[in-house]
């Protein structure tokens, strides 16, 4: 396999990889289990997942991605230095990477990215901003002079931007995604019930029955966790309505957010997004209603692109085909790679 390019999604949930000429061959949570007496890891990915709030007290769950930038340095090395040695089985391989970095990131933190995966033996690193990439794999044509506007919604950030001419115009990031829904209907379910319920717990039931706009159905989702005040199991049937209005706040910093950015977009610009609409992607997209949800507020079409989760991955698969260029800083090539290391 050597020679062989991937693209690598370092994201807050998940991290995924994409192998040219094969598309995505991993998916796996960004999560790493640590024996605290030994520092040794003993767990990952799907793995490591299922001892998420279920770990005792000599071992201790890491997520050593946050925000897409390194929180943890020497877990994230391992946890990549890992995922790359299972797609490359015992074969040499040598790959050139595309790296996906959100795009208000510092000189100091794309450096970390750059390191940790460079001590895997790659040959060549090159950044891709997020909001590029995914627009990138939600099937957008970026290189014309033509604006359009991404909502990546993903587990720890939320990034957009007004893209044209295969480059960020304009972008916003906030740290409201996934992860604080699932802290929204933590604290609605305590505050209504005195129920404490885990992180797993309420995202099960934020992707079975969780939505940002009303929902017509009745279905209902039971979750289980501990009394408050007594210290004993309980449980409750959450409704969708109740979901609604546990979830309804978060989703508005996120809209908030989106208007926030047209009110400075160029006028130019502000005309294409208007008559194509908004592309929404990431994982966090599918949650119910946040297309009628925008729509709605910024009174324009919404779409939520295909297989939103892994469009950035998608994307930075299709930008391998640009490390060339910037190896031999092609004039006049419109390069969506935005650094090469
Ligand atoms: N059907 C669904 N409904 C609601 N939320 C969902 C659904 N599927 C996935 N999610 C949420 O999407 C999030 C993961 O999305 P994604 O893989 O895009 O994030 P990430 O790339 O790891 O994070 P980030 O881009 O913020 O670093 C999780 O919070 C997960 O709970
Ligand atoms: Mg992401």
């Amino acid at each position: 396999m050597l020679g062989t390019d991937i693209a690598l999604d370092l994201g807050t949930s998940t991290v995924k990889i994409f192998l040219d000429g094969k598309g995505i061959i991993l998916n796996e949570p960004a999560i790493t289990a640590v024996n605290v007496e030994t520092d040794e890891v003993v767990a990952i990915g799907k793995e490591a997942y299922e001892m998420v709030g279920r770990t005792s007290d000599r071992i201790k769950v890491v997520r050593p991605l946050c925000n897409g930038v390194i929180s943890d340095f020497d877990l994230a090395q391992y946890l990549i230095g890992a995922y790359l040695k299972k797609i490359s089985g015992s074969k040499l391989f040598m790959p050139r990477v595309v790296v996906s970095v959100p795009c208000q990131i510092t000189e100091v933190e794309k450096r970390a990215v750059v390191d940790a995966i460079s001590s895997t033996g790659v040959r060549k690193i090159c950044l891709i901003e997020e909001p590029v990439a995914a627009a990138m794999g939600a099937g957008v044509d970026i290189a014309r002079p033509y604006g359009s506007l991404v909502v990546d919604i993903g587990g720890g950030t939320t990034d957009m931007a007004v893209l044209s001419l295969s480059g960020i115009a304009i972008s916003r990031s906030i740290k409201v995604a996934g992860n604080s829904f699932d802290d929204a209907i933590i604290k609605y379910i305590r505050r209504k019930y005195n129920l404490i319920i885990g992180q797993r717990m309420a995202e099960e039931a934020k992707m079975a029955i969780g939505c940002v706009y009303p929902r017509k159905d009745l279905a209902k989702y039971r979750v289980k966790g501990r009394n408050a005040m007594t210290g004993l199991p309980q449980w409750a049937d959450i409704t969708v309505d109740e979901m609604l209005e546990a979830l309804i706040e978060p989703a508005m910093q996120i809209v908030r957010t989106i208007q926030e950015m047209l009110e400075i977009t160029p006028p130019e610009l502000m005309g294409d997004v208007y008559s194509d609409g908004v592309i929404l992607t990431g994982g966090s997209a599918q949650l119910f209603g946040f297309d009628t949800l925008i729509s709605k507020k910024v009174k324009m079409p919404v779409h939520v692109a295909d297989d939103s989760e892994i469009c950035v991955a998608l994307g930075a698969g299709k930008a391998i085909q640009f490390i060339d260029d910037m190896e031999n800083k092609e004039y006049g090539v419109l390069n969506p790679l935005s650094a090469a290391y």
